[in-house]
């Protein structure tokens, strides 16, 4: 799908995300980007807001303008118990003065942490599925709005991850902020690297990419799903995204990148290596990664870079996309001593 920039109508958003986002160079990376001869700067979309932040707060920028167009008053979406996604539209919607139902995958756990803790916090209510039940979330998500309409609730339904035509201008938008930062504060990137777990963020910067940014490769590191699975979601929204919003430009078949060798045991197992590089991080630079996403997408970078994907002198810009109340969960593991640990 070729977008023209010039022609891209961008739908009514709101202001929940703070942005733009500032562009860092890391300081002190790990060997491999020094070895490489590759700079690595940090997009950091991890602040694009307090306990609202991350990447789903620029899809819900779009998407809950829509439900306030629609009149809507009820948030209702889906994901992981974990999900920082359910987290930042409940917090999202409580900010709009609507309420919020969540649909999650797992078992209400003893003890509410890290993201659900906040959903819970802000006022949730939750409908808790096992593993099996939530293969089936869009007829649930159905099923959930019709019961809540007749209620007398104006429900407004967002998919998975805020991965939809409407939310992948959130990084439609971005691609737009990184380029006019490039051009204005001068940095020439190769490469875009981003978690890719519902597709909505990858796609979102690779239509961006098409027109702010045409030099750049948009590069997604899988983070839960199978490889061929998640490519054919991003086809479909890229697909979708061009019959909803430029029905008259000529499709192009621009390769979805896709890097699925980091998956491991799936969605939330993290590794003891992802927790390892997630300390070393932390001390070393200050930057703190999530378990589930950034991690894990980090991690498959350096290898990527140790593996010799990129050229000596690429300018590589990892979209950090947040996470942090992610990590609560797993505090035992992550300050357990660790004999190969570098300390700073
Ligand atoms: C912190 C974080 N990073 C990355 C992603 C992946 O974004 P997407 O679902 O748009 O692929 C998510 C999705 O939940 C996320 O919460």
């Amino acid at each position: 799908m070729r977008t023209r920039g010039t022609d891209i109508q961008f739908p009514p958003r709101l202001r929940l995300s703070r942005v733009p986002t500032p562009i860092e160079l890391l300081a002190q990376p790990p060997e491999p980007f020094e070895e490489a001869g590759v700079e690595i700067f940090i997009k950091r979309d991890d602040l694009t807001g307090g306990a609202m932040s991350g990447n789903k707060v620029r899809k819900l920028d779009f998407l809950l303008a829509d439900a306030l167009a629609q009149e809507c008053d009820t948030v209702l979406t889906c994901g992981d118990v974990a999900s920082n996604h359910c987290r930042t539209a409940t917090l999202a919607a409580a900010q709009l003065g609507m309420r919020t139902h969540l649909i999650l995958r797992g078992e209400r756990p003893g003890v509410a942490d890290g993201n659900l803790f906040l959903s819970l916090l802000a006022g949730a209510s939750v409908e808790y599925l096992s593993p099996s039940d939530y293969a089936r979330r869009d007829e649930v998500l159905a099923e959930a709005a019709d019961r809540l309409a007749s209620e007398g609730r104006r429900p407004y339904v967002i998919p998975e991850g805020g991965s939809n035509p409407l939310g992948c201008f959130g990084y439609l938008n971005c691609a737009r902020e990184i380029a006019w930062q490039s051009d204005h504060l001068g940095y020439q990137f190769t490469h875009v690297v981003c978690a890719s777990g519902s597709g909505g963020t990858q796609a979102g910067l690779m239509l961006g990419a098409q027109t702010y940014l045409p030099e750049v490769e948009v590069i997604g590191i899988n983070v839960s799903s199978r490889g061929d699975v998640l490519h054919e979601r991003i086809r479909q929204l890229l697909e979708l995204w061009a019959r909803e919003f430029q029905p008259e430009v000529e499709s192009d078949q621009t390769p979805i990148a896709l890097i699925n060798d980091y998956v491991g045991d799936g969605y939330g197992c993290t590794t003891a290596e992802e927790f390892r590089l997630i300390r070393t991080l932390a001390r070393r630079t200050g930057l703190i990664l999530d378990p589930i996403y950034t991690g894990r997408a980090f991690r498959g970078l350096v290898e990527e870079v140790r593996r010799g994907r990129f050229k000596p002198g690429s300018h590589l810009l990892f979209v950090h996309t947040g996470g942090l109340a992610g990590l609560f969960p797993h505090r035992e593991v992550l300050l357990a001593h660790d004999p190969r640990e570098e300390l700073p």
